[in-house]
């Protein structure tokens, strides 16, 4: 990427005004590096060096603050402005008039299904929510009190030795195969594991219920033939699905992409998607907001909470996002769903501890200055709660859903030409080339 040398190494064609000249003031040369939608390719800086046998610039970019890692064609996020898409469908819309089930086809092949494709797709769905008896006794083996996040880990990468093909990534029927399997089995691997931590009997998928419905009577049915829950609780449960599916490249999304790109199968790609997930920075938050909620008590202790927040002491849960600057425009469509599960289950105390919370941080200069807005967790909490969910269930309701994206975004991944096995680099910062201590000569 020379001056003499538009192409680069990192390819792509520029025109001469959509590059950047980079003086290495070390050397003195001048470099010409194309800009393409709105990035340079870090592989273009190798060629800044200061001797032939210099390895060659690179960028340090810690947490990926300002890397963008693929190209990707599955969701728009505007952070700064509050947008979020599905392949270019405004999740205010999809949340509106769509289903979760017809949302995960839509990230999976691209576009929204015709009639007879969604049918399909629901069938093809339905009939493979089954799992193979040994995954109860697999489950079994948990102890009682085990999270059922950590038992929906070990679960879903388990899976891949039920599915032993599954490794045959670049065969296009056996991923498709696989990937129907993954959508279809996850609520049951996550309700087994909650019934087991319940210490009630598992409950099989009823194949005549829509895939919300089918999960909650996994989770409560007990002694009745047919539970059905309450249609406005359903659609509660489905509106959450569809706003958790895909959010692009945030953590457990890129602990997928990076697991994936060893061409593993995609069980143990989602398994380390979900391992991410757990995190309480990640799908842990809204188990921590709740947290947060209860021992904050009533709305008259909230200044107090909020000027130890200001001091250091601890974080909001629920407010701020790597990405969003701007209020969640998934947390505005939480907000009107809580209104309509409340109506069916009653008010949950801690709603009014939130109310207050979010009015008095949304006035705070130390929130607004650092552009800190509830975030999709800071209400979902209080959801799953009214829905009769225990907060170690929420981040595996989180789970269920992101499924869909986390195989959209697998399958972009390895049918990407561009992509290879994720390897970043370092900068050593140890000792170097020391002779081996012999024990009796250590301090
Ligand atoms: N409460 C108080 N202060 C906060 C919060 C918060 N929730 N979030 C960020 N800040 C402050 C930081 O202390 C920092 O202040 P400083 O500049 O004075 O040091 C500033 O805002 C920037 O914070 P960072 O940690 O640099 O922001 P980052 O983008 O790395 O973090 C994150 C994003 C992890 C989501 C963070 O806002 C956070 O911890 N939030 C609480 C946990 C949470 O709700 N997570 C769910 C995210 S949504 C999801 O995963 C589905």
């Amino acid at each position: 990427m020379a001056t003499e040398d538009q192409s680069g190494n990192g390819g792509g064609v520029a025109s001469a005004t959509d590059t950047l000249t980079v003086t290495d003031n070390r050397t003195g040369q001048t470099y010409e590096v194309p800009i393409e939608d709105g990035t340079i390719r870090a592989m273009a800086l190798r060629d800044v060096k200061v001797s032939d046998d210099d390895f060659g610039l690179m960028t340090y970019d810690p947490a990926f603050m300002n890397t963008a890692s693929c190209r990707s064609s599955i969701t728009y996020l505007d952070g700064d402005n509050g947008v979020l898409e599905y392949r270019g469908y405004p999740i205010e819309q999809l949340a509106e008039q769509s289903t979760y089930i017809e949302v995960a086809y839509l990230l999976i092949h691209g576009e929204l299904p015709n009639q007879k494709q969604l049918d399909e797709w629901c069938h093809q769905i339905t009939v493979h929510t089954f799992v193979h008896e040994n995954v109860k006794t697999f489950i079994q083996g948990f102890r009682y009190d085990a999270h059922p996040m950590g038992m929906l880990l070990a679960t879903v990468g388990a899976l891949s030795t039920f599915y032993p093909d599954a490794n045959r990534i670049m065969d296009e029927d056996v991923r498709y195969m696989n990937l129907i399997r993954l959508i279809a089995k996850m609520p049951t691997l996550a309700a087994f594991s909650y019934r087991h931590s319940m210490g009630q009997p598992y409950v099989y998928p009823d194949n005549e219920l829509s895939y919300p419905a089918n999960f909650l009577s996994m989770l409560f049915k007990m002694s009745e033939s047919r539970y059905e829950p309450d249609p406005r609780l359903e659609r509660a449960l489905d509106i959450l699905f569809i706003l958790h599916a895909d959010h692009e490249q945030n953590c457990s999304t890129s602990a997928v992409r990076a697991v994936g790109s060893s061409q593993v199968d995609p069980y143990s790609a989602v398994a380390a998607g979900v391992a991410a997930l757990y995190g309480p920075l990640h799908g842990g938050a809204n188990e921590a907001v709740l947290r947060m909620l209860r021992r904050i008590g009533t709305a008259d202790n909230v200044p107090d909470f909020i000027a130890g927040v200001k001091e250091g002491k601890e974080r909001l849960m629920g407010f701020g996002h790597r990405v969003y600057k701007n209020y969640d425009p998934r947390a505005k469509i939480i907000k009107a769903a809580a209104d309509d599960v409340f109506e069916v289950t009653g008010t949950n105390p801690l709603l009014d501890i939130a109310t207050e919370l979010e009015k008095i941080a949304l006035e705070d200069d130390y929130f607004v200055k650092r552009k800190l807005y509830p975030n999709v967790d800071f209400y979902s909490g209080l959801i799953y709660e009214a829905l009769g969910m225990p907060v170690q269930m929420f981040p595996v309701l989180f789970a269920i859903p992101r499924t869909s994206g986390w195989i959209a975004q697998w399958l972009e991944m390895i049918q990407d030409k561009e992509q290879k096995i994720a390897r970043p680099r370092q900068i050593y910062t140890g000792e170097r080339s020391r002779d081996y201590v012999a024990m009796d000569a250590r301090a």
